[in-house]
C-alpha cells in the first residue's frame, strides 16, 4: 500500500493488537505500528469487534497461520480518523463517502492492518460500510462478515441472482423458487442466509435445520418449514418437509441446493450425505471440521479444507459439492465496490436485514476480553447470537455511542 498521507495529530504511533502466541496457547497483547492511509485506504479507531469461529480454528488449529504472533479479528467498528488520497482504479466509492468523525463498520482480513482486534486498523474504503442510524456499532459488528458471506455463497456456489437494486418487476419475473435446505439455520452465517433468501424472495421453499427452540425465530427469518439436528430421524423429517414443499413429488432432486452453515463432518455432512442427490449443490463452510476444538490441551482440532476428501465414499454419484472461501469474494467486481459500501448499509437501514443477537462479552482489558471470547468458542457456547466486545477503551479519539 503506497502511503501518501500522514498519521493525523494525537494517533500514537503504535497501538495494541491480539495476537496469537502459538497453537492452542493463550492470546497476547502486541505492540504494532499505526499505519497513515495510503491511496482508497482509511484509518479508523476501533470501538467494538466480534468473535468469530475462524479466530479459534487459526488460534488452536493453525488454520491458514504462516507463523506467531498472528493478528486476529475479522470484523470492525469505529470512527473514521483520516482519509487516503482517492484510489484512481476505483469505479465506485466516491473519496467524499467517508468523513473523518464518521461511525461505520465492516469485514476485513487481508493483512495484519485490516484486522479487526487492534485499537486502530488502516483498511480499503471499499471494506468500510457507514453505520445506519438505526444500528448500534455493538449491534454492526454481527453483520459484515457473514452477511458477505451469505451473500457470496448464494450468488457464487449455489449459483442464485441477487440482483442489486431488486428490479421493481423482480417478484413478478423470477418465479425459480427452488427448494433450499440450510443447515445450521441458527448460526450466524445461517441467520443471515435466511434473511438474503427472504428478501430476494427465495424464502418459499427454504427448510432450516437448526435445534428447535429456534424454530419460532427461524420461522420469523424466512424458513418455510423447520427441523431439529439434534433429534433422531433428521434426515427422515428434511425429506419429508421437501415433499411438503414440492408440488410436484417426482421432482429430483428433491432439494436441489443445500448450503451447510457449519461444515461439521460428523454433525452436518454425514446426515446431509443421506439427503443430497444427483444434481444437488451443496455449499459447505470450510474449514470441514473433523474434529473440534476442546479445552483438553491434548488434543488439537483438525480441519480439511479439500471438501472432495471428506465422506468420499458417502456421497451418491453427481452430488456437486463446493467449499465456501469468503475470502475470495471480490472476485466479483460489483460486489467488491458495493457490497460493503451501499448494499449492507441500504439492507440494514430499511430492516430487511436483521443484526445477530449480541452476547457483550465484559472485561477489564483488551485481552482478557478477547481470551474470554475465544474460550466461548472453544466450548461451543454461541447459539442464535454472536460474541461482541469492546476493542479500543484508551479514549483518544472520540468514538462515543451513537
Ligand atoms: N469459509 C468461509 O467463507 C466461512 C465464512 C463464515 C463462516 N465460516 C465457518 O462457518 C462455521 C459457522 O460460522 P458461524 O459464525 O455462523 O458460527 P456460529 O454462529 O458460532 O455457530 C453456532 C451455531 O451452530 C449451530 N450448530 C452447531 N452444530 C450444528 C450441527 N451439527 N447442525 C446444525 N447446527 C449446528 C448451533 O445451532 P443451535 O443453536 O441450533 O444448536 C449454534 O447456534 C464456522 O466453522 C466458520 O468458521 C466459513
Amino acid at each position: 500500500m503506497p502511503t501518501t498521507s500522514a498519521l493525523p495529530p494525537g494517533v500514537p504511533a503504535t497501538h495494541q493488537a491480539v495476537a496469537t502466541s502459538g497453537l492452542r496457547a493463550p492470546l497476547q497483547i502486541i505492540d504494532v505500528p499505526t499505519e497513515a492511509p495510503g491511496h482508497g485506504h482509511v484509518l479508523i479507531h476501533v470501538s467494538w469487534t466480534s468473535s468469530s469461529p475462524l479466530e479459534l480454528h487459526q488460534a488452536d488449529g493453525g488454520l491458514l497461520v504462516q507463523q506467531h504472533p498472528y493478528i486476529l479479528g475479522g470484523s470492525f467498528a469505529g470512527t473514521v480518523v483520516s482519509l487516503g488520497p482517492k484510489d484512481p482504479t476505483a469505479p465506485a466509492a466516491p473519496r467524499d463517502r467517508l468523513q473523518p468523525g464518521d461511525q461505520v463498520f465492516g469485514f476485513a482480513f487481508r493483512h495484519d492492518r485490516e484486522k479487526g482486534f487492534q485499537t486502530y486498523i488502516t483498511t480499503p474504503q471499499r471494506s468500510v460500510s457507514k453505520l445506519p442510524p438505526n444500528l448500534t456499532p455493538q449491534q454492526a459488528v454481527t453483520v459484515s462478515t457473514n452477511l458477505v458471506t451469505a451473500m457470496h455463497t448464494l450468488t457464487t456456489d449455489l449459483g442464485l441472482q441477487l440482483p442489486w437494486p431488486v428490479p421493481g418487476d423482480w417478484s413478478a419475473t423470477n418465479k425459480i423458487t427452488p427448494t433450499i435446505l440450510v443447515w445450521g439455520a441458527a448460526s450466524s452465517v445461517g441467520l443471515y442466509a435466511l434473511q438474503v433468501l427472504r428478501y430476494w424472495g427465495y424464502n418459499r421453499g427454504v427448510i432450516a435445520v437448526a435445534s428447535s427452540r429456534h424454530h419460532e425465530e427461524l420461522k420469523r427469518l424466512g424458513a418455510a418449514a423447520c427441523a431439529d439436528y439434534q433429534t433422531a430421524g433428521v434426515v427422515e423429517k428434511t425429506l419429508g418437509l421437501a415433499d411438503d414443499i414440492n408440488v410436484d413429488e417426482s421432482k429430483q432432486p428433491k432439494i436441489p441446493l443445500i448450503l451447510d452453515c457449519i461444515g461439521s463432518r460428523d454433525g452436518s455432512l454425514r446426515p446431509i450425505t443421506k439427503i443430497a442427490e444427483p444434481r444437488s449443490k451443496v455449499a459447505i463452510m470450510l474449514p470441514v471440521i473433523n474434529t473440534y476444538s476442546s479445552s483438553d490441551k491434548e488434543s488439537l482440532p483438525e480441519y480439511e479444507m479439500d471438501v472432495s476428501r471428506v465422506l468420499s465414499g458417502e456421497w451418491k454419484k453427481g452430488v456437486e459439492l463446493k467449499g465456501t472461501r469468503t475470502h475470495f469474494y471480490e472476485k466479483n467486481e460489483f460486489f467488491k465496490f458495493h457490497l460493503q459500501p451501499d448494499i449492507i448499509p441500504a439492507l440494514l437501514e430499511s430492516g430487511a436485514i436483521e443484526p445477530n443477537k449480541q452476547r457483550i462479552i465484559e472485561g477489564t482489558t483488551l485481552l482478557e476480553r478477547a481470551q474470554k471470547a475465544l474460550d466461548l468458542l472453544r466450548d461451543r457456547a454461541p447459539s442464535g447470537e454472536k460474541l461482541v466486545w469492546r476493542v479500543a477503551d484508551d479514549g483518544n479519539i472520540d468514538d462515543t455511542q451513537v
